[in-house]
């Protein structure tokens, strides 16, 4: 007999850890059992909100300083229970002050007593959001450090099994069964027992309608003896689910005549009435209304505002009474975070509605916008389009960028003082740096637009015209850029959301600036790739040190061609200068700095490399591409047959914009013949 290698060992220690993780998810024990638990472990028995707040924490959070702000980031956002699938990017400041009010619920500040309303334009990912919450608090359920537990009624207490146990239909917290007098000495003891930073475990109300029928007959049938009432007691672990029903509740309101309040608090059972002769009987009454089932976790209103009037001032009262009234009962208690959402347009029509005024007071307002952050902009439309997921196209560089780019300016403010561009702010909300600008100018530009963000493009509308270039017929092998930008441009002339014929206006002018910026980028690129020939430049910069050396030593420069003795070639050494704008009276100081620093190094030993010095590398490469741009005759492309020299040249250039940028064969090709057509315009635009 071998022994187990280490695999197998792994193997073992795996399975036995899924069976502790099975076991504890299906623990059942009796009330008694249940106390010891929570004795040891007082944070079974939070509400709703703490146990949220505790679910967000648990995933960790990232502080950092941006703009000289403390912001933190909280990873539930990164969407880890999917694998980023609803991840949101560049929200953390609405976030954190969701987050904040979630933690001021939690200590019993007030919050709690309100519905969380996210409220923002359409796409704002409001939605997403309140998936991410929902779908943490059932994973949350499910571990350890997130376990609650519910019960049921035995219907005698001698049975073992869970044959005919009753659960509470409201999956209600065990602690409800402690009679009211000695509630306040049990939570003073379970409170002994938490850390005194934290908050207090509150009791989450009293039986339900269900169970205190039960708990009173039972009552009467043992002569008012509760220690015999909860022998028939059965506690268990409760998941949360909401495909199940438990704990996780969604509630979008159909059309306004239509909605009708069974819906949310529960139902008669028809069929049941006959059989318990009476309707006021619990037990012939369903509560599975959508608060009652995601008792203990998480509802999620939809469309909030579209709620019957009626039925929006019942939910204010669930919300701050923690009570709900079910056809035929009394009220019932509840404990269940309600996050709503609602668009802007849907808020604004209601603003001078007086039903307003005490929806205003009984919410939580927390302003979902878009993202402002280009490079997060570009998160979204990334994970969607990308090599992974898009077979069979090729998407050109810079296609998502400049469809995120167009996506942000839409949604920034003109910027007022500033002596700086829309695209120029832009960048700098990118985090890119711009001389004269501090991070204190950054902080002013955004507190002189605090409703930034709250207006422009949806990331759907992206998303959706991406798809649409991706799937027309006429596009080839691979999208670019303009195919999107165009895309992006012709759904504007019946965009539902744009009223306004100037916003229109001012969008397709921000689409012309993207496309000036994406010939800048382009530009660039093909220019470093047609100078990327390292030997030319070493070759180009050894011939300029020689010159300026002669330059400043008042010397002769031998021509290794003719073996004769020319003077310094001034108009070579200026055409390189130029490139860098040294103008004609600093150009002296700058050839006596690269020679110091030549001979400092010379003094250690060692040899001059023009990439230690970035701005005369940056020269060398423009001056290079000058001379290399008529040599491969870029601009023949756009005309005539090219010939043999130049082709080899041109698949040379194409070739590095394959290897070092990720263009395909297509898109190399229509970007060497843009930036050839640009050339051709005569565009002299140095950058
Ligand atoms: N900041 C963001 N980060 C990540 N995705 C976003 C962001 N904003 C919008 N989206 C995406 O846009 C789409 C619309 O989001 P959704 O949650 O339905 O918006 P809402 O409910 O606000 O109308 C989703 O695909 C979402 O992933
Ligand atoms: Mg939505
Ligand atoms: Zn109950
Ligand atoms: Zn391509």
């Amino acid at each position: 007999m071998g022994f187990a290698g280490p695999e197998a060992l792994l193997e073992i220690i795996r399975k036995k850890q899924d069976l502790q993780g099975y076991r504890e998810r299906h623990w059942t024990g009796g009330f008694a059992d249940y106390v010891e638990i929570v004795l040891q472990n007082p944070k079974v028995a939070r509400n709703g909100y703490q146990r949220l707040y505790d679910m967000i924490l648990s995933h960790g959070v990232a502080e950092y300083t941006r703009h000289h702000e403390k912001y933190a980031h909280y990873h539930i956002f990164d969407d880890p229970v999917d694998g980023g699938r609803d991840a949101v990017f560049g929200l953390d400041p609405p976030l954190m002050r969701l987050v904040n009010n979630v933690k001021s619920a939690a200590f019993g500040y007030g919050t709690e007593k309100r519905i969380l309303l996210l409220h923002g334009p359409v796409g704002s990912s409001k939605s997403t959001i309140a998936r991410i919450l929902k779908k943490g608090t059932e994973v949350y359920s499910t571990t350890k450090e997130g376990a609650l537990y519910t019960y049921g009624w035995r219907p005698d207490f001698t049975g073992t099994g869970q044959d005919g146990v009753q659960w509470c239909p409201m999956h209600e917290e065990p602690l409800h069964l402690v009679p009211l007098e000695a509630q306040e000495t049990i939570y003073a003891e379970i409170n002994r027992r938490t850390d005194p930073r934290g908050y207090r475990i509150v009791p989450t109300g009293n039986l339900c309608p269900f169970c205190r029928k039960i708990y009173q007959d039972l009552m009467t049938q043992y002569d008012g003896n509760w220690e015999r009432l909860t022998r028939h007691i059965v506690v268990r672990r409760l998941i949360l689910s909401e495909k199940d029903r438990v704990g996780i509740g969604t509630f979008q309101p159909k059309d306004e005549k239509n909605q009708d309040s069974t819906e949310l608090t529960g139902d008669l059972n028809y069929r049941k009435i006959a059989e318990y002769g009476t309707d006021s009987d619990p037990r012939a009454f369903n509560f599975d209304g959508e608060l009652n089932i995601a008792n203990r976790g998480i509802i999620e209103f939809i469309e909030i505002l579209k709620l019957d009037v009626a039925f929006l001032y019942d939910l204010l009262g669930a919300s701050q009474e923690h009570k709900i009234k079910p056809k035929k009962f009394p009220q019932t208690d509840i404990d269940e975070v309600i996050v709503g959402h609602t668009n802007e347009p849907e808020y604004k029509k209601l603003q001078n509605n007086e039903l307003m005024e005490a929806f205003r007071d009984r919410t939580v307002k927390i302003d979902i916008p878009y993202n402002t952050v280009w490079k997060e902009e570009v998160k979204i439309y990334g994970r969607d389009f990308n090599d992974r997921q898009i077979t069979g196209k090729h998407i050109a560089p810079h296609t998502i960028e400049m469809s995120a780019m167009w996506a942000v300016l839409t949604r920034l403010e003109e910027p007022k003082k500033a002596q700086i561009t829309l695209v120029q702010k832009m960048k700098l909300y990118a985090g890119k740096t711009l001389p004269g600008f501090t991070e204190d100018n950054v902080k002013e530009l955004r507190e002189e637009a605090p409703r930034e963000g709250m207006e422009g493009i949806s990331p759907r509308y992206i998303q959706d015209k991406i798809s649409n270039a991706l799937v027309r017929d006429d596009t080839g092998s691979c999208v670019n850029p303009f195919m999107v930008l165009n895309e992006l441009e012709a759904g504007l002339s019946h965009h539902s959301l744009i009223t306004r014929e100037e916003i229109r206006k001012r969008y397709r002018e921000l689409l012309t600036m993207v496309k000036q910026e994406y010939e800048d980028v382009v530009k660039n690129e093909v220019q470093k790739a047609i100078s990327a020939d390292e030997e030319a430049i070493a070759r180009l910069c050894g011939n300029y040190v020689d010159n300026i050396k002669a330059y400043t030593f008042h010397e002769k420069v031998r021509n290794k061609f003719t073996g004769q003795e020319d003077d310094p070639d001034e108009r070579l050494m200026r055409s390189i200068e130029e490139k860098i704008d040294i103008s004609e009276s600093r150009k002296d100081d700058f050839r006596r700095e690269v020679m110091n620093y030549i001979a400092a190094l010379a003094l250690e030993g060692k040899q001059f490399d023009y990439k230690t010095n970035e701005r005369l590398q940056k020269a060398l490469e423009l001056k290079l591409f000058e001379d290399q741009k008529d040599s491969i005759k870029l601009t023949s492309l756009v005309s005539s047959v090219v010939d043999k020299d130049t082709q080899e040249k041109i698949d040379i250039v194409k070739g590095r914009l394959i290897k070092n940028y990720a263009y395909c064969d297509v898109c190399a090709t229509d970007i060497l013949n843009y930036v050839a057509s640009i050339f051709a315009r005569g565009d002299s635009k140095q950058r």
